[in-house]
């Protein structure tokens, strides 16, 4: 009996080998536009390039950078899971350098074998409940996968795909054959084939002879490509640095759709010379706008940002906002005319106003490190001692108004410190109250689920209103639950506008920001800020998921937890919460113990998973803060509904339970 296994395992080897032999002569079979057919499973295309005996190698991928998330170096890489500075160095241009839209880039990827096929892993977790299988291969990874592959890879019945599930994503990629490397090639390029590109243009971008990239896909001399396939291009050296724009043809020049029928090489020849002369005008109109535009620009903006080398090849297609914005500290240094500006819409009090209204800085009216209790007239306010330049703080704070952010009264200057008067928050920071070891709240429950819910919905607003309302754009950079302040009512005033920024221009993809200067506290930090130093409105939405965390749990974001385990980060710890198996009763078990269970469990899942997405790892994945205000909206509504007394009846019916048994 196992003699009759194994020699039909052998003959099964040897025709697998026979079949493939011809095959890893010549790279792979072409997709030839298979792809499209999700259901179409018999064609090996496209699953894949066959393995050769080559285990692994380096290769690279292409792909054009995309609205609304794709436009960096960093979201790119945590798209593709290559490495960022392996991309920027691949492209000649910085990690966080904004990337115009449409423009192709090269992208480095470890390529192995596993398998049958050659891939590299990727991961993806789905945004939102439209996506497909198909518009994440075509769409999103630009043909760079097929929806057959992620079919076979992922076991989710194509109805079951829903927003926050993560894919396994195998990428196309492949190793040179024994026959390439005779002839010299090191790698294999992964082309995203575009509208009006043929063979021999392709061939032309990458200084490779034609006949090589028909060999390696298997083409014959005739074949027609299809734009939107990938298609894979050998290549004795390593991808030119600065062909971004290059290859990507001028989006309104006439190009033939892809016909059925083979192209005959006249008329394609004629398209090419109809190309590069359509190209090369609409190049020189866009130098000419560049130029102007470059032109204009520096007469109006004082600092002129630096050109990315990139830009002069694609042009202007792209706003302002995207180009990287250097941190610069003039803006943040006490002008006389910015303080003459304050002047006009804040108080100026006098040092002794202050000394007075404080009992001259007295210790019973400190409220916590160089806050202190003002009394003006028998209204309290807040006055906080800043050293040196708080110009920035003042500028933000004096042209907000809104009733989640903490409200500046006036400023007083003396001897080199700066005095913030602001509004008083009665009920200290969320901080105080969520953490015990607070002087002031002891054990009792501070606060219930629907003042939980309120203050999650109020920093969402105030968050949302920074980030989308203001002009131009903020971003707090410092959020955290200490500068979460309470008032009379438990509403939130979210404070501490210190390291608070401008983002230029609007919108998702625009403002990026680098700094080297990374500043914040442990535990609220995104990776992306940490390893990158990337300002964008993101980070303060990972830091709103892990106060989210905290309203929750009543846990610190780093290592609080009750049971004395260990140093965890809140948002780390939530993924564990959230997957696998008896969620719902993981979360019960996170949840703080201060809420007794009074709090509905389905909203609490909810608020949680939101949490989850905005603590996620990669900040394409993370919401926009305007949707989780949104959500938030939602939760608090169905709060509202909520009746506390329900909870309590079941969870009381089930003690009696337990306790009849
Ligand atoms: C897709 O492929 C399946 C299976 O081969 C076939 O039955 C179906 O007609 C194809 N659909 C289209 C639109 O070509
Ligand atoms: C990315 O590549 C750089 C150099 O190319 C290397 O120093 C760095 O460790 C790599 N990062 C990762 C996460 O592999
Ligand atoms: C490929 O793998 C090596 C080692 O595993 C790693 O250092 C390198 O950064 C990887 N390259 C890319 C582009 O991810
Ligand atoms: C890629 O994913 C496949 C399927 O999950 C796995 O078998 C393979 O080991 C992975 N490859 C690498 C390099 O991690
Ligand atoms: C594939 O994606 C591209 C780019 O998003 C789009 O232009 C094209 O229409 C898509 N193809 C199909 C069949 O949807
Ligand atoms: C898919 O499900 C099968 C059986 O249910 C399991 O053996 C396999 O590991 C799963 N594959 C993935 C990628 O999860
Ligand atoms: C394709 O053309 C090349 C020369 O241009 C020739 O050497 C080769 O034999 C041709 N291949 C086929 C399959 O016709
Ligand atoms: C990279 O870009 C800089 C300017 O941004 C340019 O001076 C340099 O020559 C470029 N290097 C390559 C290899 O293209």
């Amino acid at each position: 009996m196992a003699t009759v296994v194994w020699s039909a395992a052998a003959v099964t080897l040897f025709l697998l080998l026979c079949s493939s032999i011809p095959k890893s002569e010549s790279q792979q079979e072409y997709v030839n536009n298979k792809q499209l057919n999700c259901s179409e499973q018999e064609t090996k295309a496209t699953y894949g390039n066959l393995c050769n005996s080559v285990p692994s190698c380096t290769s690279y991928l292409t792909f054009k950078s995309s609205l609304p998330d794709y436009t960096t170096p960093i979201s790119i890489s945590y798209l593709l899971n290559s490495n960022t500075t392996a991309i920027a160095a691949a492209n000649n241009i910085t990690d966080v350098q904004s990337i115009p839209i449409d423009t192709l880039i090269t992208v480095p990827i470890n390529c192995s074998c596993s398998g049958l096929y050659y891939q590299h892993n990727a991961s993806y977790t789905i945004k939102t409940l439209g996506e497909t299988y198909f518009s994440i291969a075509n769409n999103t990874y630009q043909s760079l996968t097929t929806c057959q592959a992620l079919m076979d890879q992922n076991n989710y019945s194509a109805v079951n795909l829903v927003a926050n599930l993560n894919l396994h994503v195998p990428l196309r990629c492949a190793c040179p054959t024994q026959k390439q490397s005779e002839a010299g090639f090191k790698y294999l390029l992964t082309y995203l084939v575009s509208q009006g590109e043929t063979v021999s243009s392709i061939a032309e971008i990458f200084g490779v002879d034609e006949q090589s990239i028909i060999e390696a896909n298997e083409l014959s001399n005739n074949s027609f490509i299809f734009y939107f396939t990938p298609i894979s291009v050998p290549l004795k050296t390593e991808p030119p640095t600065n062909f971004m724009g290059a290859a990507a043809p001028p989006e309104d020049s006439p190009s033939p759709p892809p016909p059925a029928a083979d192209g005959d090489s006249d008329s394609s020849k004629k398209w090419v010379i109809v190309g590069i002369v359509v190209g090369v005008v609409v190049v020189l109109l866009l130098c000419a706008t560049l130029f102007f535009f470059c032109f204009y620009r520096q007469r109006r903006v004082q600092p002129p940002s630096p050109t990315p080398a990139a830009k002069a090849f694609s042009g202007p297609t792209h706003k302002e906002s995207e180009e990287m914005t250097i941190p610069s500290t003039q803006s943040w240094s006490l002008s006389s005319e910015g303080i003459r500006y304050a002047i006009e819409s804040l108080s100026v009090y006098k040092f002794e106003e202050l000394q007075k209204a404080t009992g001259f800085f007295s210790e019973e009216n400190k409220i916590k490190g160089s806050v202190y209790r003002a009394s003006f007239k028998g209204d309290y306010a807040a006055v906080k001692i800043l050293k040196g330049d708080v110009s920035g703080e003042i500028n933000i704070l004096k042209k907000i108004n809104h009733f989640n952010v903490i409200r500046l009264s006036g400023f007083c200057v003396h001897k080199g410190d700066t005095y913030l008067v602001y509004e008083f928050a009665e009920n200290d920071s969320l901080e105080d109250c969520l953490h015990s070891g607070s002087k002031k709240y002891e054990t009792s429950v501070c606060l219930s689920w629907v003042q939980r819910v309120h203050i999650a919905h109020d920093v969402a607003d105030a968050l949302n209103y920074l980030h989308n309302y203001t002009s131009p754009p903020h971003v707090h950079k410092n959020l955290k639950s200490g500068n979460v302040l309470l008032d009379g009512n438990f509403r939130a005033k979210v404070s501490n506008f210190g390291l608070a920024r401008t983002v230029e221009g609007e919108g998702d993809d625009g403002g990026f920001q680098l700094t080297r200067h990374v500043v914040g506290t442990q535990g609220y930090m995104s990776p992306e800020y940490i390893e990158n130093g990337l300002i964008t409105p993101k980070m303060d939405v990972f830091a709103f998921g892990v106060v989210l965390l905290e309203l929750l749990s009543g846990r610190e974001a780093v290592g609080g937890d009750k049971n004395g385990s260990g140093d965890q980060m809140l948002s780390v710890t939530v993924n564990q919460v959230l997957e696998g198996e008896n969620v719902k009763e993981k979360l019960r078990g996170f949840m703080d113990p201060n809420l007794r269970d009074e709090y509905p469990l389905e909203l609490a899942y909810s608020m949680a998973e939101l949490a989850k997405r905005c603590v996620a790892r990669d900040l394409n994945s993370r919401p926009q803060i305007s949707e989780v205000f949104m959500i938030l909206s939602k939760i608090q509504s169905s709060t509202l509904d909520w009746d506390p007394s329900d909870e309590l009846e079941r969870s009381r019916s089930v003690s009696q339970i337990s306790d009849s048994r």
